[in-house]
């Protein structure tokens, strides 16, 4: 089946999901990254890779991470970077999402980083591109709803592989609202395609979605037994924003039951990371003993996140 995200040549043009991405193409968005880090540590932190191009930075949802370290990465390009701001965007009057994509084209965008509530609103973004025969402008989605984070999927394994080398052998919990997780499912889409050992899945029932085995995880209702001896924790936010209805009985409880502590901790491997996407919710599903403690990597993933930006945006816009 056609990936909407590939060229004719199997080249990454937009990025959209992990979800159907070779294992090729994830494993050049890494090493490309890695060149990227040596430009972040020089005086002159600027490479002209997109010079004379505009990136159209358009998050329809809050974020403190993603825009900011992609304006970083498309300033690093030498891109110029506009930063919409939805709240005064003519969104708010009612205007379609692609009638404003339509007015930014007409501005000479080159392309579009978004964030959506709605899952597939980048998708629907690339597939208009593709119907108007503007092959050269470009959408990385930066978060839709439920169901994608990539470039926070890339930069998670970014930190993996720089802290730990191989996937080949490593065991991964990722522990906690998966029901709602974009980055969860882009995580475990690329854990799977980058050959871990072993994913799992740990949460309650009610917070880790029907048939989830079938993404080539094994699921754990018990974060003991989830924890024990992995080498990487991935801990997630609970989404609190995107749940309907009481499926937990109190943060209190949760905590109790899925808080990742000094004490659960010391059940993985005593060299395991800890990572978290973030926002954290201290007291809620980490506590601050771990969150900043010698194990979390929850800091250098973000930092890693701007040469991993960098990668996606110059392979789609070289592409
Ligand atoms: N991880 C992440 O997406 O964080 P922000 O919501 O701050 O961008």
């Amino acid at each position: 089946m056609h990936n909407p995200q590939l060229n004719a040549h199997g080249e990454l043009t937009h990025l959209l999901s992990i979800e159907g991405l070779p294992r090729d193409v994830l494993m050049q968005i890494l090493d490309t990254a890695s060149s990227f880090i040596e430009v972040s540590d020089r005086d002159v932190k600027k490479v002209p890779l997109l010079r004379g191009k505009s990136v159209f930075n358009v998050f329809f949802e809050n974020s403190t991470r993603t825009r900011t370290t992609f304006e970083i990465a498309a300033k690093r390009l030498s891109a110029d970077v506009i930063n919409l701001d939805v709240t005064r965007s003519s969104t708010a009057k009612g205007e379609t999402l692609l009638d404003t994509v339509d007015n930014l084209i007409a501005m000479h965008a080159d392309m579009f980083v978004v964030r959506h509530a709605a899952s597939g609103a980048p998708h629907l973004i690339a597939d208009h591109l593709r119907r108007v025969g503007r092959n050269d402008v470009h959408v990385v989605n930066a978060g839709d709803g439920r169901h994608a984070h990539p470039t926070q999927g890339l930069l998670d394994m970014y930190t993996i592989r720089h802290y730990k080398q191989e996937f080949a052998n490593l065991v991964v919990a990722v522990v906690g609202d998966i029901l709602h997780s974009r980055v969860a499912r882009s995580d475990i889409n690329a854990l799977t395609t980058l050959g871990a050992a072993e994913v799992r899945a740990v949460g309650p029932q009610t917070l880790l979605p029907t048939a989830i085995e079938r993404m080539g995880v094994r699921v754990y209702h018990d974060l003991r037994e989830g924890l024990r001896d992995c080498d990487v924790v991935i801990m997630l936010r609970l989404q609190n924003e995107r749940m309907n209805g009481a499926l937990l009985p109190s943060a209190r409880e949760y905590f109790r039951c899925y808080g990742l502590t000094p004490a659960m901790l010391a059940l993985a491997r005593p060299d395991a990371i800890v990572m978290h996407p973030g926002p954290m919710n201290r007291g809620v599903e980490i506590d601050s003993d771990v969150a900043d403690g010698p194990q979390a990597v929850i800091l250098p993933q973000v930092t890693f996140g701007i040469a991993v930006r960098m990668a996606v945006m110059g392979i789609v816009a070289g592409n």
